[in-house]
């Protein structure tokens, strides 16, 4: 916890904190919802640095916490026991405490138990640990909802349905601010999750909950989640090389806050990537503006879609080769923030060529390198 020692909040008690700004990052064309909110910390005494995380415990969307009592033939008014051992209504557990999205593997053993073979499917994917991958593909866009609506004639009392759920997490949120430059308040770059599968509308908990359901008047539970692996250098005069595509900016926008606060002595590189630059050119305003003032001193964009063939964060790393390696040879830090599914992993295989072309070197000697920058935490990454 990265927390003043006057501060009485952190993940075991988060603060309630109002939400303030909730405004729409990428444009109407976007085929994405991006956007950007501003959390006040006032009274909290929480502090955080550049590079930590806010955590939240979000709720889950009351329509669905209804449509889920309709479903199960309850009022809400039921009082079942939370995992915290407290006695509430349904209603408020399925709203607060529990995952009422995802299944987890003890709803759909219920669901096998109590439908026979009417769920032989189900009994068939769950019972044998060889069929993993199609149990994944079956579960990709079901949630329970889909479930007890395809059952609807199975009985459950509310202590039993309660059982078979598992409990809500926080989720985490890079932080978008420098509190030398916001003082008590934190920004996020949050990209909001919705989609639709099987005919239905579905919303990701915490993105939506932001997006929709914060009015400044609701509490927000929110506490500090420190990242020492995600530091800013410590000598404000070393470069850095920041690789952000998407809400993968979010902590760049940090750095560049702080750096400038500090003096603006070190030299920035930002790569940013979106899909169309007259959509979802994120912060587009300020970025510029940092360029010309000069805390920017370089920024290389990759919009995606804007041509037929795909120009991504690592192809214009490439275009950068040798300009790259000579910042690196300088004691650049090297940061990736977004996608750790793909992005991540193919901006590090283009971090490995651009040293074993630039430096003429074998792959092996290119990873050790690399090795090198890891070990002397000059390479760091935060990803989801
Ligand atoms: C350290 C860290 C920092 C992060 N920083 C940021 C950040 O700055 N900005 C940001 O936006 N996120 C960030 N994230 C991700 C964030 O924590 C959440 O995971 C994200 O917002 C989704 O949460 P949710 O509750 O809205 O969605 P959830 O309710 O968790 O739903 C997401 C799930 O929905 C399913 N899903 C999503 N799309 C589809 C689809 N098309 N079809 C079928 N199923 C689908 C997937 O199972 C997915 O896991 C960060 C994560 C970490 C760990
Ligand atoms: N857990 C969740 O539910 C959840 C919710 C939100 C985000 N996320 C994760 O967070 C990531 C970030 O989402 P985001 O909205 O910030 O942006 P994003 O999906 O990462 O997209 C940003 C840009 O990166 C591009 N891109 C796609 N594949 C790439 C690759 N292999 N290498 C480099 N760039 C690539 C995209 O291009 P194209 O789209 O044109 O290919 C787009 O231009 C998501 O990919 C997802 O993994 C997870």
């Amino acid at each position: 916890m990265s927390t003043d020692p006057a501060s009485l909040y952190s993940r075991k008690n988060p603060f309630p904190a109002r939400h303030t700004v909730n405004r729409l990052l990428s444009g109407s064309a976007s085929q994405k919802e991006t956007r950007h909110h501003e959390i006040s910390l006032a009274g909290s005494g929480l502090v955080y640095e550049v590079g930590d995380s806010l955590g939240v415990f979000a709720s889950n969307d009351p329509l669905l916490v209804q449509e889920l009592l309709t479903t199960l033939g309850a009022s809400g008014e039921e009082t079942v026991t939370s995992h915290d051992g407290v006695l509430k209504s349904l209603r408020e557990v399925l709203w607060k405490d529990y995952i009422i999205t995802t299944p987890s593997k003890e709803f759909l053993a219920a669901i096998v138990a109590k439908a026979g073979t009417e769920a032989e499917e189900i009994a068939l994917l769950t019972g044998d640990a060889t069929k993993k991958k199609e149990l994944e593909s079956y579960l990709w866009g079901r949630e329970v909802i889909d479930f007890l609506l395809s059952y609807p004639r199975m009985r459950w009392t509310p202590e039993e349905f309660v059982k078979t759920l598992r409990k809500l997490q926080p989720r985490l949120y890079s932080i978008a601010s420098s509190q030398k430059a916001v003082g008590e308040a934190v920004h996020l770059t949050i990209a909001t999750v919705r989609y639709e599968t099987f005919g239905r509308r579905r919303n990701g908990v915490a993105s939506t909950f932001f997006a929709d359901r914060t009015p400044p008047e609701i509490a927000v539970p929110v506490f500090v989640h420190t990242a020492k692996h995600f530091r800013l250098p410590e000598d404000p005069t070393t470069p850095v090389i920041m690789v952000g595509p998407g809400t993968g900016v979010a902590p760049f926008r940090a750095y560049l806050q702080e750096r400038k606060a500090l003096g603006g002595h070190g030299k920035n590189w930002l790569f940013f990537g979106e899909q169309r630059r007259d959509s979802d050119f994120l912060y587009q305003s300020e970025l510029l503006g940092m360029q010309e003032e000069g805390t920017l001193n370089r920024l290389d964009l990759a919009f995606s879609r804007d041509q037929t063939e795909k120009v991504y964060v690592q192809h214009r790393m490439k275009e950068a080769s040798s300009e790259l390696f000579a910042w690196l040879e300088e004691g650049a830090h090297f940061f990736v923030c977004g996608d750790g599914e793909r992005m991540a992993k193919d901006v590090d295989a283009e971090l490995h060529a651009i040293v074993q072309r630039e430096k003429g070197c074998s792959v092996e000697e290119a990873a050790e390198y690399v090795d090198a920058l890891k070990k002397s935490k000059r390479y760091k990454k935060d990803v989801y």
